[in-house]
């Protein structure tokens, strides 16, 4: 499938076809290099525009709100050629700002959750907003995701992408110092998402920007994504007390229903009761990559959906990866396709540094400062 995506996309450039002319709905309406374009997609309630961007690359299809920097549509090419949505969203803004469980969208300051929404930098303590219960989860109630973001877009040679900026200023839901994220999304000519992410502040802060897409390869709002296939290059994970908050032990995953080094369903040991998983209503639990903080990105994850065929592999510089099976989808959201989520009709794969490390001095630290820069990598490539 993989040969005859670019033979196709080579064979549609050489011939100068617009990749629009090419039957849509096959791999064959894949293109390059051509500049992504904006539409309107709605107005918030204060009347501010927001926009969707529209990028193809490689045979991937990407649909990128100004709003959160959400990811809102994300279509690949099943082994046949079909494209399917693969991410759940919404498709108007006014869900997006209401209710979203962070549907694709970037996260920050700190992705994940930091207990009781507290830390200690340099003798002083910061008091975080609060939103999960008496923890802060993702930035607070207001974090990157429920923010607009400038966006650029760009060619370069064969690649597609957008510049997202966002600048968060000194003290926004409790963080100290102004802290200025650009993000970055690159569409390869042979169909990869990368995610660059880089940050500066003014002040000592604590940094760790995450995306939070929720993958269906068989195609959003299809069903569970039980039968899908995963493997984690990870041999411990970090258990958590009962608000998911780290104990500060890395434990091994030998024996455990968190063994994803060889490749196994998930839905194999999702309901095999062990304690941590009870917990959490399934998996939703930060895995210590074996490979640790590297400095280019290497791939640690892989997920394969036997039906399509559809494959995502995900590479990071990273030093964890917070699986989430989508356990508190409960039916009550509707999604771009109108069909409504269940529990276990998506998952997240979230490169990032460990949840709560500002309080875990046994965690790789996340503490940024002035002077410094913050820049870390993500690669999606997919397959059939
Ligand atoms: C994360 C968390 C989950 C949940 C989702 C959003 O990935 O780890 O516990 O809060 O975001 O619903």
């Amino acid at each position: 499938m993989e040969l005859n995506r670019r033979t196709v996309i080579a064979g549609a450039a050489a011939a100068g076809i617009a990749a629009t002319a090419l039957g849509s709905g096959t791999a064959e309406a894949a293109s390059g290099g051509r500049k992504p374009v904006r539409e309107s997609f709605g107005k918030l309630a204060d009347g501010t525009k927001i926009y969707r961007w529209s990028l193809e690359n490689g045979g991937t299809r990407l649909k990128v709100l100004n709003w959160g920097g959400v990811v809102q549509t994300l279509e690949l090419p099943d082994r046949r050629g079909h494209y399917a949505n693969v991410v759940n969203g919404f498709d108007n803004i006014d869900d997006y700002v209401a209710k979203s469980p962070y549907f694709g969208a970037l996260i920050g300051r700190y992705g994940n959750r930091i207990g009781k929404g507290q830390f200690t930098l340099d003798g002083k303590t910061y008091q975080l907003s609060v939103n999960d219960g008496v923890n802060s989860l993702h930035g607070g109630s207001q974090g990157f995701d429920k923010h607009v973001w400038d966006v650029e877009p760009f060619v370069k040679g064969s690649d597609v992408g957008l510049v997202l900026h966002y600048t968060s200023i000194d003290g926004e839901m409790g963080y100290p110092g102004t802290l200025k994220a650009k993000v970055t999304y690159t569409l390869t000519r042979r169909g990869e998402w990368i995610i660059d992410y880089h940050a500066t502040t003014d002040k000592a802060t604590v940094v760790n920007l995450t995306s939070h897409v929720y993958w269906n390869l068989a195609g959003e709002g299809s069903g569970t994504v039980e039968d899908h296939e995963l493997t984690i290059a990870a041999g411990r994970y970090t258990p958590t007390d009962s608000g998911l908050i780290p104990t500060g032990e890395l434990a091994t995953v030998r024996g455990t229903p968190f063994d994803f080094r060889e490749t196994k369903t998930i839905g194999r040991d999702i309901r095999a009761g062990h304690a941590q998983q009870v917990q959490a209503k399934g998996f939703d639990h930060n895995w210590v990559l074996d490979k640790g903080i590297t400095a280019k990105p290497e791939h640690i994850a892989t997920l394969r959906d036997p039906r399509s065929g559809r494959t995502l592999k995900i590479a990071t510089d990273q030093p964890g990866l917070q699986f989430y099976s989508g356990n508190f989808l409960d039916g009550t959201l509707t999604g771009t396709g109108g069909r409504t989520y269940r529990q276990g009709d998506a998952l997240c794969l979230e490169t990032q540094h460990f949840p709560d490390s500002p309080n875990h001095a046994n965690f790789p630290s996340t503490v940024l400062r002035p002077g410094q820069v913050y820049r870390t990598r993500t690669v999606h490539s997919f397959g059939a």
